[in-house]
């Protein structure tokens, strides 16, 4: 089976559960590979008091033996310990005295269409699934897939660059991803960090939400992940449609992204040139390590934009459908800004779609066939400049 994962849990249900399919044999994979990502997604400025209360780790329940991958399933599971108090309105068994629905649906929110097409009156039935809280175990997924990526030098990190009207260059952020974990807002740069928190204060003083923009960035990607053969294939689409499922991430860009239509060709390609050492190399990474659906050996570059939390403070009208009657937003514990947690989960879904491409193009099975195929490709590839790709 291909490299895959699916989730299941319920934001205040029992836990998130996590299984993925298609992890080759004989991966060395600890629980603290996985914790560490999930110990970032819970970081950042502006988070709600939910961070406060969880302490995000997973247990491996299978696929998983004496510290290396037995090439099955692997299954995780974090539990949730806002749990112990959600026992009886999240109890999977019947309870004697049902809460009260919940019927104010929230502007921006999975609520309202969720209610019309899941046929509920209770819209707690549509927040507990599409609530970010899955994203725990999107994370997990991500940790298992960039322990095998770093198998092979391949590294991916992220920074934020935008938070409301605080901005640094995407470019200068782009470079600074491997120093973003310092900043509580994961941005590379001291002083913008500081305008940024202030933004977020301002944003909650005024009982309200910021969104803002993140770049991701996977390093050590060979030439030749994706195809151009077959649309289903191309990695930047697939990519582009991994970080756009992440909850509130309403566009998503490739390189320079949108910024490709103002310039002349000239300024957008980047030129093939010959190194000393007669490898080949770019004279620069517009495009974002992509060309033609597939990494071309330069560093992979995506960035996002997430819209602000809609869940504020400051209530938005909408309707009790209970009463067919004006009303204003019901309230839930929520974030003011979660900008810096989305770029980490952005970054799981890149690692996640990069293992699938890269096991789809060295083999499945097993690790050392995996490197194998891995060295193989590699050795030849970089005869190409000298007359002999074949
Ligand atoms: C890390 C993270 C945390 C979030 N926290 C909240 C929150 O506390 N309150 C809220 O209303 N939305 C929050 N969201 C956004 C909602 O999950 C999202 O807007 C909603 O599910 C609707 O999906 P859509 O915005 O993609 O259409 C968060 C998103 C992310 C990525």
């Amino acid at each position: 089976m291909k490299f895959s994962f699916s989730t299941s849990g319920e934001s205040h249900g029992p836990g998130e559960v996590t299984l993925v399919h298609g992890v080759p044999a004989g991966l060395d994979l600890l629980a603290e590979d996985v914790n560490r990502d999930l110990a970032r997604r819970q970081q950042g400025y502006g988070r709600g008091g939910r961070q406060k209360i969880e302490t995000d780790k997973i247990e491996f329940l299978g696929g998983v033996r004496h510290g290396y991958t037995l090439g099955a399933p692997i299954a995780m599971l974090v539990r949730n310990k806002d749990y112990a108090k959600w026992e009886h309105k999240m109890n999977p068994a019947p309870v004697d005295d049902p809460p009260e629905d919940i019927t104010l649906p929230r502007p921006g929110h999975a609520d309202l269409a969720g209610m019309q097409k899941y046929a509920t009156g209770d819209l707690r039935n549509i927040l507990e699934r599409s609530s970010a809280r899955e994203t725990v175990a999107r994370v997990a997924a991500g940790g298992v897939a960039r322990k095998l990526l770093s198998e092979f030098g391949i590294r991916v990190n992220s920074a934020v660059y935008r938070i409301g009207n605080v901005a640094m260059d995407k470019i200068e952020a782009a470079r600074g991803v491997r120093i973003s974990d310092e900043s509580e807002v994961r941005c590379p740069d001291p002083e913008t960090t500081e305008r940024m928190k202030s933004e977020i204060d301002d944003a909650r003083y005024a009982r309200d939400a910021l969104g803002g923009s993140f770049v991701v960035v996977a390093e050590g990607c060979p030439p030749g992940l994706g195809s151009y053969v077959d649309w289903r294939d191309k990695l930047d689409a697939r990519l582009a449609a991994a970080v756009m499922s992440v909850n509130a991430i309403k566009g998503v860009e490739v390189g320079i992204g949108f910024d490709v239509a103002r310039h002349r060709s000239s300024e957008v390609q980047d030129e093939i040139l010959l190194g000393e050492d007669g490898a080949l190399t770019r004279a620069s990474n517009r495009l974002g390590g992509l060309e033609g659906g597939m990494t071309n050996g330069e560093p992979v570059v995506i960035s996002a934009a997430m819209k602000p939390i809609s869940t504020i403070a400051k209530q938005l009208r909408t309707v009790d459908l209970a009463k067919g009657e004006a009303a204003m937003g019901f309230k839930e514990r929520a974030d003011s800004c979660a900008v810096p947690a989305a770029a980490v989960i952005a970054e799981a879904m890149v690692a996640v779609v990069l293992a699938e491409a890269f096991l789809d193009k060295f083999g499945q099975d097993n690790l050392v066939d995996i490197r194998a195929a891995y060295d193989a490709y590699i050795e030849r590839i970089s005869k190409i400049a000298s007359g002999s790709a074949v």
